[in-house]
């Protein structure tokens, strides 16, 4: 495994579209266990495939804090949404700032696992927030555009 390098804001290929993958193989294992060496060495919760510069429909996340709940979504679908959160968030790609994003509660991903079998799962809260902002990252979109207000430097706050 090796960690890799996180593209941040700024970098075109975080504005691309992902595309589909079609077939799990050496190089895709690789990739994914890279994502989640890196996604934890850098203490995040979500890391999506274009993070790390590559244009597949491929994202990790674990928001536990034991990871426990490591889990890679392949080709993911959002099915269904319901409710509303309004919260913090952060992103790898955005190092040093957050800002405050609306989003829904709760959520329903279907996706292929790393055996390329479909799964469908609802999650909330976090894990929501979660699924949707990598989601986001497959599209080209990043948390800023969505943010109810401006970004707001970590390091000016905790002073
Ligand atoms: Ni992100």
């Amino acid at each position: 495994m090796a960690s890799r390098k996180i593209r941040t804001m700024g970098d075109e290929i975080l504005r691309k579209v992902a595309k589909p993958v079609t077939e799990m193989n050496l190089r895709n294992k690789m990739l994914i266990k890279d994502m989640f060496e890196t996604m934890y060495k850098a203490e995040g919760v979500g890391l999506a495939a274009p993070q790390v510069g590559v244009l597949k429909r491929i994202f990790v996340m674990d928001c536990s804090a034991d990871k426990s709940r490591a889990m890679a979504l392949i080709n993911p679908e959002i099915l269904e949404t319901e409710g509303e959160q309004t919260g913090d968030e952060g992103c790898l790609s955005v190092p040093g700032k957050h800002a405050t994003v609306t989003r829904p509660m709760k959520v329903t991903v279907r996706a292929l696992n790393e055996q390329m079998e479909e799964f469908t799962m609802t999650v909330e809260g976090l894990e929501a927030r979660c699924v949707l902002h990598e989601n986001d990252h497959l599209d080209g979109i990043l948390y800023p555009d969505k943010a109810d207000g401006p970004l707001i430097d970590n390091e000016a706050e905790e002073e």
